[in-house]
């Protein structure tokens, strides 16, 4: 299958592209490099581009003729989406409808979607089904819903079918030590908390010790990138089956507190590195636990990598540099 892939360059993006490439679909990554890199692309070819270049898009699309889209590029961070709205809703929103115009203009008429666990803010209950309601507590996820709102009334207007997945937090890296997480900036708990053993960093902020969870940090649904990877490989195969449109989580069902995660860190690691408690980052949900039953029961999806130390320990690989060769 001849597959288009927008922000394939990037952390989780590249994964996918390694996952569909190892297959033999035949992958084209779009992608402006703003933090992805051109090493990652493991298979297919990478061209740069932007979004916001919809002539440039359009004729990249026209010229590939997919027959399935793959919509990663987006802006992911939360607290930053709480200091530049503009930017997530620009990039995730208005970039997103730039691409959904030059798909119906050429008659591409399926598509994957990245969303975010980020769309339900503080859930009424966990684990949290797809069918909680969905009010977001942070631009960030507010521009994931609009964006899943534009997909459902396109796919009642057109021939058009889309699977949004929503991904709780991913972690980890490729076992194979070719490609895992590489931004100028880290923000994500384990990859600070292994920089930070690394050296890199004189401490690690534990954001908020007074959430209602039992040691009052913040809970999350850890999923490792590759078993993200395999989702995003049935998730397809379910839509080009004709399944129709629809939206799935996807995470492990139960959850790790940020205190749980730096004393893995730290026993992965062997390294007892600096650890400050601090206020609460703008913006954090006390805690974000998937029910992924519609994921599993509808496209056979098992976790293969659910074991936190298992995740921490192929992102330290990764950490410390022991990568393979890319091509
Ligand atoms: N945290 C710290 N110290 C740090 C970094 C993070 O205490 O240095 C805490 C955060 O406050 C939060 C938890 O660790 O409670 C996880 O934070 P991350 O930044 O690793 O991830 P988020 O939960 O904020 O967000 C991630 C993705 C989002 C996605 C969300 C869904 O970045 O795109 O998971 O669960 F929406």
């Amino acid at each position: 299958m001849r597959i288009f892939v927008t922000g394939g360059a990037g952390y989780i993006g590249s994964h996918v592209v390694k996952a569909l490439g190892s297959l033999g679909h035949e992958i084209l990554v779009y992608d402006n490099l703003s933090t992805g890199h051109s090493w990652a692309v493991l298979y297919g070819r990478l061209v740069q581009g932007d979004l916001a270049n919809a002539p440039f898009l359009e004729a990249t699309l026209a010229a590939f003729r997919p027959e399935a889209v793959i919509h990663f590029a987006a802006s992911i961070q939360v607290e930053e989406s709480v200091r530049e709205p503009l930017n997530y809703y620009g990039n995730n929103v208005a970039n997103t409808l730039n691409l959904l115009a030059a798909m119906d203009r050429c008659g591409v008429r399926n598509l994957v979607y990245s969303s975010t666990a980020a769309v339900y803010g503080i859930p009424e209950t966990i684990p949290v089904s797809e069918t909680a309601p969905l009010s977001p507590i942070n631009p960030y996820g507010a521009s994931k819903v609009m964006v899943e709102g534009i997909l459902r009334d396109l796919a009642k207007a057109r021939p058009f079918c889309y699977i949004a997945l929503r991904y709780f937090n991913v972690a980890g890296a490729d076992p194979e030590c070719r490609i895992g997480q590489a931004y100028a900036e880290a923000t994500h708990l384990i990859t600070r908390a292994l920089k930070t053993a690394k050296g890199e960093y004189e401490s690690l902020s534990i954001y908020g010790t007074d959430y209602p969870t039992p040691d009052g940090t913040c809970i999350r649904d850890y999923i490792h990138v590759n078993d993200l990877a395999d989702v995003h490989v049935r998730a397809l195969e379910h839509l080009m089956a004709g399944n129709g449109s629809d939206v799935m989580n996807c995470g492990y069902g139960h959850g790790f507190s940020v205190k749980e995660v730096v004393a893995a860190a730290k026993r992965v690691t062997g390294i007892d590195f600096p650890v400050l408690e601090t206020d609460r980052r703008a913006g954090d949900p006390p805690a974000l636990i998937a029910d992924s039953a519609r994921l599993r029961n509808k496209t056979g999806w098992a976790p293969r990598h659910d074991d936190l130390e298992f995740i921490i320990r192929t992102a330290w690989e990764w950490e410390k540099g022991n990568r393979k060769e890319n091509r």
